[in-house]
């Protein structure tokens, strides 16, 4: 049987709804359910999560189950409690007001985040029941960010992909969250995690550098066992669906029924679930502005608020709902005639056929959220104009506005904004209408719902074949136990070992680093061995390597192969340097500007450390270092090397792979390893042959052909391979 898709969301793309005649299914509301629903990907499809309400008994929650089970829907059942702690809470007073910049509207309590974690474990449980290992797991939004790295950890090998749906707020406010560090460890059990536009995933990948101190590169951040990969999908519509509508019999007769109704009265629509963050209040007063100002227009337009009911348990929906109205109230009361009302207010959800049909004869929709992840009603106003003028009036503060460029585009803070982009839509020639129309219509029509969930999948699946390869290479039993084989057999052996986070773990200072006695003594045993030829290959100054280990039978390569130390005499294959004042001065002042950092002074290497800076900071400074070295370096022929915390500076000519090359070139070896972690240990493993044993500790590496995820496990192996007993 083929792989499946299952898709976990806090809501199943139907609710259940308690009526008089019993239970019922309707469709749920949001961008989420809707998006998804007209989803078709060629994958068994599977949809894991929560219908609704609590079920009054078993016999009822058995009918549920059967009812939805029949269409690939797996019910999480929740209690009121958890729904009260982790939905109307963690979910909708906490993550929701975080996410969208209402800071003020933040609620926080204890209990809320145990419920959210105990929810999470629950769709962890229920997918875990559900999912084979070639199955590929898809989990969306705000209420389950701790759910893909509870399904890595019970199904290590299953593909995971999260697609955040609303903003993800900038670090400074993410910051505030208590629990943001497993927020964000929650979210990198996931291969993919995919966000509506760059600016939310260039916050999520800055709070991962702030919070958890990992660095991602543009998109991609490699963690001890496999990599996270990043990027931006624009949600679409099923734009199809939409643009087709007016042309069913049932949605022209809608429009017909509308056109009679409001005859020559101009309409402005919009479409919102009951939500603070949607800016309805602010519409109102815009609205209000535009007929205070352009008397003209009074009797002549009128705004049609759609507002869909949602989360009403939530306080500071009840008190928003309050407040619409009577803002609505004050406006109707100001200016209503016997024949005219400035706002139609409807608080409750239509169907398909008749909100096409209100899209289509809408002269302008009028959307102007405070924040808003993507906003789908923008796009399916688009769709459903199909070729009859109207305007999209826009906030800038949606994630659609990136993509609809034509829409008049409005700051939603400013009433006024609103006001004049009104009168500017109902002006607005119809040649320019159309032509704004046509151009959004083209973009609409290339990003599709279809589109992003086929771009995230592949992505998805690319990502997870890449951890998949990158997974074998971390060195297991099986591997091992070939290695030792190979070890013994071998007659001429070559030992080549990195220092610092390979053989000792990293140090606030690196004079701390020192070598353990244990360390001192696995190494007496390698070189006692007269078959052997250990090697210490470090970026440290020959006067440290030689006070730690000079005692020892051991090769010594200190600064990246500048100097060696053979058969107990050290040798010096570049001259010490006479740094260029210019060099010299720019690594000073950098240094004097980052609290934390200092500047190491090697014979023939400058090393700038940065361990112990704030990370952000850190960033800049590097970045400004590195574009300010450039020309003097260049122009004295030395190379910026960035390292491990470090950025250094050295001669170009010699490097770790030219010291192995300088081994390989004195003798043959029927057996060879190296073990490094950092960006100059590659040099290394690139310069020896396919059949050396290399080995990369730490993060993976695309050029070694083994890995060993943490640093602790190194003695380990070096002990395993010379079959010593503990
Ligand atoms: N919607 C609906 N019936 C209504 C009003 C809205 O089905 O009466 C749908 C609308 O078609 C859209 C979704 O609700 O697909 C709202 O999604 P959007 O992304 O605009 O906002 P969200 O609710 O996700 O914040
Ligand atoms: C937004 C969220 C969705 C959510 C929808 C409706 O679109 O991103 O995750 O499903 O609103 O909200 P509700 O609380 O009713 O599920």
């Amino acid at each position: 049987m083929g792989a499946k898709l299952f898709i976990i969301s806090n809501r199943l793309p139907v609710k259940a709804v308690r009526t008089a005649l019993g239970v019922e299914f309707v469709r749920s509301e949001g961008g989420l359910a809707t998006g998804l629903s007209s989803l078709s990907l060629p994958v068994e499809r599977h949809w894991i999560g929560w219908p609704g309400i609590h079920p009054g008994n078993e016999d009822e929650k058995a009918r549920m189950t059967v009812y939805l089970e029949n269409m690939n829907f797996h019910p999480v059942y929740l209690t009121p409690r958890q729904i009260q702690d982790y939905y109307e809470g963690y979910s909708n007073s906490t993550l929701w007001p975080l996410c969208h910049y209402f800071f003020s509207y933040i609620r926080y309590e204890n209990q809320h985040w145990d419920a959210y974690r105990e929810v999470n474990r629950l769709f962890g449980e229920a997918a875990a029941q559900l999912i084979g290992p070639d199955d590929i797991v898809w989990v969306q939004d705000y209420h389950l960010m701790l759910l893909p790295a509870l399904l890595r950890r019970s199904h290590p090998d299953v593909s995971v992909g999260y697609f955040h749906h609303i903003p993800f707020p900038s670090y400074e406010l993410f910051r505030v969250l208590p629990e943001r560090e497993q927020i964000l460890r929650g979210l990198l059990g996931a291969d993919l995690i995919g966000f509506h536009t760059p600016t939310y995933m260039q916050h999520f990948t800055n709070s991962v550098s702030r919070v958890l101190d990992i660095e991602f590169g543009l998109d991609e951040t490699q963690l001890t066992d496999r990599v996270v990969h990043t990027d931006a999908y624009p949600m679409g519509i099923n734009y199809a669906l939409y643009h087709d509508a007016p042309l069913k019999p049932t949605v022209r007769r809608h429009i017909r029924a509308l056109r009679n109704t409001f005859g020559a009265n101009r309409l402005m629509l919009s479409v919102d679930r009951l939500d603070y963050s949607k800016g309805i209040l602010h519409r109102l007063r815009g609205f209000t502005l535009f007929l205070e100002t352009h008397p003209e227009y009074r009797e002549k337009v009128s705004l049609v608020m759609i507002i869909v009911p949602s989360r009403d348990k939530v306080e500071r929906y009840a008190s928003l709902k309050a407040r619409i109205d009577e803002a609505i109230g004050a406006v109707n009361g100001a200016y209503s005639t016997m024949n005219w009302h400035p706002v139609y207010y409807f608080y409750h959800s239509f169907r398909f056929e008749e909100l096409t049909a209100m899209y289509h004869i809408a002269d302008a929709a009028l959307i102007t959220p405070l924040r808003d992840g993507m906003n789908l009603v923008a796009k399916e106003y688009v769709a459903a104009k199909r070729d009859t003028p109207g305007t999209l009036i826009l906030s800038e503060m949606a994630g659609a506005s990136l993509e609809l460029k034509d829409a008049v585009i409005v700051n939603p803070n400013d009433p006024e904004q609103i006001a004049e982009a009104i009168f500017t839509a109902l002006e607005m020639p119809r040649e320019e209408q159309l032509q704004r129309l046509r151009s959004m219509q083209s973009v609409v029509s290339v990003q599709t719902v279809h589109k992003w969930a086929s771009d995230f999948v592949q992505e998805l699946e690319h990502i997870h074949r890449k951890n998949g390869r990158l997974h074998e290479k971390i060195l297991r039993t099986e591997s091992l136990s070939d290695i030792r084989e190979r070890y013994r057999k071998a007659a001429h052996r070559l030992l080549v070992f990195d220092y610092d986070g390979t053989l000792v773990p990293f140090r606030r200072h690196p004079q701390d680093a020192k070598p353990t006695p244990a360390l001192v003594e696995l190494l007496r045993r390698y070189t006692e061995i007269p078959s052997n030829r250990v090697v210490i290959s470090s970026g440290r100054d020959p006067a440290t390597l030689e006070g730690w280990f000079g005692f020892l039978p051991l090769g010594l390569a200190a600064e990246h192969g500048a100097f060696y130390k053979e058969e107990g005499r050290w040798h010096e294959n570049v001259p010490a340097q006479v740094w260029d004042p210019e060099i010299l001065s720019l690594l000073r002042k950098i240094t004097d500007k980052t609290p934390g950092s200092f500047l190491e002074t090697k014979r023939t290497a400058l090393v700038w450390h940065y361990r112990n800076v704030d990370p952000e900071l850190a960033l800049l400074r590097e970045e400004q270092l590195i574009t300010l070295l450039s020309e003097p370096c260049a122009r004295c022929g030395l190379r910026i090397m960035p390292g491990n915390k470090i950025v250094e500076v050295k001669s170009a000519v010699y490097s770790k792979g030219s010291e192995i090359q300088r081994l390989l070139a004195e003798s043959r070896y029927d057996f060879m390893l190296a073990l490094g972690d950092d960006v100059t240990d590659e040099d290394m493993f690139r310069a020896l042959p396919p059949e050396a044993v290399t080995v990369k500790i730490g993060a993976l590496s695309k050029t070694a052909r083994y890995n060993l995820p943490r640093q602790a496990e190194t003695l380990p192996f070096l002990k395993e391979l010379l079959a010593v007993k503990e």
